[in-house]
C-alpha cells in the first residue's frame, strides 16, 4: 500500500507559534500514517522543486518553544512571475501528496486561494502578528509580538519619566492597528494611534501639552508603522514613507517623523523608537503555542476529510473550519467602535 503524503509550506512573514503548529501538524499526520513533506522556503520551495524535508516526529519533539519557523519562509509570489503557477502545480504533482497545508497571512492565503481555484489540494491556516486575517477571532503570534512589545513600552516608561520627555514607540502594522492598540492598551500609552482613524498632529501635540501643564512628567504615545497623518501636507509626508515601506518593509519613519513634528511644534525634548523585528522574534507565548497545536492538528483533519479550500479558525474557545475565500475578502480592522472605547485612557 503506498504511503500517504500531506505537505506544508509557511509562507509570507514569520511569527511566534509557527514551529508549534508544525509539531502540530507533525504528530496528528503520523498518528493517522501520512508522511509528511515541508517545502522550504514558503512557495519558493515548490516553485524550485527538490527543497524539502521530511518531518518525521522526532525532528519536531521540542521546537514547539523556537520562535520562527525549522521549514523557513519566503514572500516568493508565483503569480508575479510568468509560468510560474504552472511550474508549482506539476512539482506538487510529482510528491503525489493528499493535500498542501499553507500557513501564511493575508497574501500567502491569497495566493493558496488561487491555488486551490487551479484544483489544488489545499488547506490554510492564518497566522500574523498583525492579526488582520478576517473570521479568526486572533491569528497566532499576535499573542507573544504583543507581550513583546508591551514589555518593551514597560521600559520606555521609566526612561521617559527620568528625563521628563515624550516618547514615541512605532510598532508593526501597516493596515491594521491591532498591534498598536493591544500593546498600547497593556502597556498605559497616552494616546495610541493606528492606521484606521487618521490623526491630526496638532492634536497630537495638544495632549502633549496639556499633559505637561497638568505637572505629568512624560508623555508615551504608540503609533502603528501604517498610521497616517489627515492634513494634505503630512498626507504628501506619509507618501513618501508608504514608498519606503515597499522598499525596506520594516517600520515606514512614521514614528520618526511624529517625534520630530512634536519637538519642533511644543519645544518638548521627543525621542522615537522603532520596535521592528524584535516584535516578530523570539519564543512563542503558551497561548500562541496552544493555538498553533491546535490549529496544526485541525488542519490535518480537514486534509484528511477532503475538506479542501477551508482554513482553520478561532472562534471562541473552538479552532473551526471555514472558507479560505472568506477569510480574504476583507481584512480584519479594529472598528472606530472600539477605538472609542479606549479614547478615555488618552488624557
Ligand atoms: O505582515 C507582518 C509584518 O510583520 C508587518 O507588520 C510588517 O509591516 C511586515 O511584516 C514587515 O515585513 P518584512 O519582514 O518583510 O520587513
Amino acid at each position: 500500500m503506498e504511503t500517504k503524503k500531506i505537505g506544508i509550506l509557511t509562507g509570507g512573514a514569520d511569527c511566534p507559534g509557527l514551529n508549534a503548529l508544525i509539531r502540530g501538524v507533525v504528530v496528528k499526520a503520523v498518528s493517522l500514517n501520512y508522511e509528511v513533506i515541508g517545502f522550504r522556503r514558503g512557495w519558493k520551495g515548490l516553485y524550485d522543486g527538490g527543497d524539502f524535508i521530511q518531518l518525521e516526529r522526532d525532528d519536531v519533539e521540542d521546537i514547539h518553544m523556537l520562535g520562527g519557523t525549522i521549514i523557513r519562509t519566503s514572500r516568493f509570489n508565483p503569480f508575479e512571475i510568468p509560468d510560474a503557477p504552472e511550474k508549482v502545480l506539476k512539482n506538487f504533482e510529482k510528491y503525489n501528496a493528499e493535500g498542501l497545508i499553507v500557513v501564511g497571512g493575508e497574501r500567502t492565503l491569497n495566493i493558496a486561494q488561487k491555488f486551490y481555484e487551479l484544483k489544488m489540494p489545499i488547506v490554510g491556516v492564518p497566522k500574523t502578528i498583525d492579526n488582520n486575517v478576517a473570521c479568526t477571532d486572533y491569528t497566532f503570534g499576535f499573542d507573544s509580538a504583543v507581550n513583546t512589545a508591551t514589555e518593551a513600552i514597560d521600559r520606555l516608561h521609566t526612561t521617559a519619566r527620568s528625563h521628563e520627555r515624550v516618547l514615541v514607540v512605532e510598532v508593526m502594522g501597516a493596515n491594521a492597528g491591532w498591534m498598536a492598540l493591544h500593546s498600547g492598551i497593556a502597556g498605559g500609552a497616552h494616546l495610541i494611534l493606528i492606521p484606521e482613524v487618521p490623526f491630526e498632529i496638532d492634536e497630537v501635540c495638544k495632549l502633549v501639552k496639556q499633559r505637561k501643564k497638568e505637572g505629568k512628567e512624560y508623555s508615551l504615545i504608540v503609533i502603528a508603522e501604517g498610521a497616517v497623518p489627515s492634513d494634505l501636507d503630512a498626507h504628501n509626508i506619509n507618501l513618501a514613507l508608504n514608498h519606503r515601506i515597499q522598499e525596506v518593509k520594516s517600520g515606514t519613519g512614521i514614528g520618526d517623523w511624529l517625534a520630530a513634528c512634536i519637538h519642533n511644534k511644543t519645544n518638548i525634548e521627543t525621542r522615537s523608537v522603532v520596535l521592528g523585528h524584535i516584535q516578530r522574534g523570539g519564543a512563542p507565548s503558551s497561548f500562541d503555542r496552544i493555538i498553533g497545536t491546535r490549529m496544526g492538528i485541525k488542519a490535518v483533519e480537514l486534509v484528511n476529510q477532503k475538506k479542501f479550500g477551508m482554513m482553520t479558525a478561532l472562534n471562541g474557545t473552538d479552532i473551526v473550519g471555514i472558507p479560505i475565500a472568506e477569510a480574504i475578502s476583507n481584512p480584519k480592522k479594529v472598528s472606530l467602535q472600539l477605538y472609542e472605547e479606549i479614547k478615555p485612557f488618552f488624557y
